[in-house]
């Protein structure tokens, strides 16, 4: 025992042994396995034989960054003179006319008027569904994604303690007409649905979009039964063509019942980490009155504004549009050149994910290490199912990223994966 009354670090050390960490731990961190809502399960002891070529996460095209444009944003966003507030605290709720704008813009695009009252800004669009979870989920509560679904959004709702219960999808996706009898199977059980967690417009990661006949059961189902969609719609203004652009669920529902959640992260850049959720003010009440970590940078909210305003921000997505409509026609020749027996796929109208389903026979699994040893990373559909039930055998492609000549490789590469899994 040490005699002097300072404090040493060994025997603080000799006591903290005592503890055990997964004790001390909340149930929060039990519900959640660990990694990354980017990790897909790539096999470490994988060594590729070229440099990989890597489809795998959804992340803009690296030229399409406006560095410069963000640039002058900065230095007109801090150039207030005498006035500090660029570099004070903001409020929970997020820089009054970067909400303006948000709303000026749905207001414009989905045909019901909105006010800034009907946004509060977040730390990107999992920051978004994270406040949404706090605000109407409690242990135990169930709440319904699709299956496949965006694997950090598990993540999070099992953060909270919910329940996951899955619901199917095809082509025009989610299975709709499983959505009563599952929530009344639910309800008999003594539990309760709060929340339907759905990507409508350009699935992460299947790339398919909620038809609208089944958007409009979807809504009517949900109000029913008093249970809220959350609709995450990071990609819905990444349509390619005006016949691809979707009719947003908040715009069919004039935000009743509908929670949106949207982010800068795939319009503009990931690395802002600014997104925001859409929703009735009274639902806002709710999400700020449990948001306790006063809201995010005042700095950056004010830096997009002036990047965003007098049709800025519009003129981006649409130059970011066209980039990534070119990219998914790259992928899908190559694919269609390269690839042909081993995998079929469906070509999104928007977004940055493409889905494979591969030919009888061949393992998920298997392609995703054979491609990660051939130099392609991308992940098996596995990783995307909440209880990891893939129905088929998938591979996702994300293609927003590489330029056209890694695309074309990329084809090539997953073309020799699937060649040697088929061969044995
Ligand atoms: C469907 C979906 N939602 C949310 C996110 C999180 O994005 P962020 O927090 O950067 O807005 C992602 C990122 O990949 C996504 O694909």
């Amino acid at each position: 025992m040490a005699t002097d009354s300072r404090l040493l670090p060994q025997e603080l050390a000799d006591l903290w042994a005592q503890y055990d960490l997964d004790e001390l731990q909340s149930d929060g961190v039990k519900f959640v396995t660990a990694g990354t809502p980017t990790d897909w399960g790539l096999p470490s002891d994988v060594r590729s034989v070229v440099p990989p070529i890597t489809l795998g996460g959804g992340i803009p095209d690296p030229g399409s960054l406006p560095r410069q444009a963000l640039m002058e944003a900065m230095q007109r966003a801090l150039d207030t003179g005498d006035d500090d507030a660029p570099l004070r605290y903001g409020g929970a709720m997020g820089y009054d006319p970067l909400r303006q704008l948000l709303a000026d813009r749905y207001t414009r695009d989905r045909g019901y008027p909105v006010t800034r009252d009907h946004f509060l800004l977040t730390n990107g669009s999992a920051g978004a569904i994270d406040q949404v979870a706090a605000a109407l989920v409690s242990p135990g509560d169930v709440i319904i994604t699709e299956a496949p679904t965006f694997s950090g959004s598990v993540r999070t709702f099992r953060g909270h303690q919910a329940d996951i219960v899955t619901i199917g999808m095809d082509d025009d996706g989610m299975l709709v007409d499983d959505l009563e009898p599952l929530i009344e199977r639910i309800h008999a059980q003594g539990r309760r649905v709060k929340l339907i967690y759905t990507i409508a417009s350009f699935h992460n990661p299947m790339g398919v979009t909620l038809s609208d006949e089944r958007r409009h059961r979807l809504l009517r189902i949900a109000a029913r039964h008093g249970i809220f969609v959350v609709d995450d719609d990071a990609y819905g203004d990444l349509w390619f063509h005006e016949a691809t652009r979707p009719q947003p669920l908040s715009s069919l529902a004039e935000c009743q019942g509908v929670v949106t959640v949207g982010t800068f992260s795939k319009i503009v850049a990931t690395g802002l980490r600014v997104g925001w959720i859409h929703a009735t003010p009274d639902v806002l009440d709710r999400v700020v009155r449990v948001r306790f970590e006063m809201g995010n940078s005042p700095l950056l909210h004010r830096m997009l504004f002036e990047f965003a305003r007098d049709g800025g921000l519009d003129s981006h997505i649409n130059t970011v549009r066209k980039i990534y409509a070119r990219k998914v026609e790259v992928l899908g020749s190559a694919l269609t050149e390269y690839c042909e027996p081993y995998l079929t796929f469906r070509k999104p109208g928007g977004g940055f994910f493409l889905w494979v389903d591969l030919a009888e026979g061949l393992d998920g699994a298997e392609v995703q290490r054979t491609a990660a040893e051939e130099g392609l990373i991308a992940p098996a559909g596995m990783a995307f199912f909440p209880d990891r039930q893939d129905t088929g055998d998938h591979i996702r492609l994300a293609f927003s990223w590489v330029d056209d000549d890694e695309l074309r490789e990329a084809a090539r590469r997953l073309a020799h994966a699937c060649e040697k899994v088929a061969n044995g």
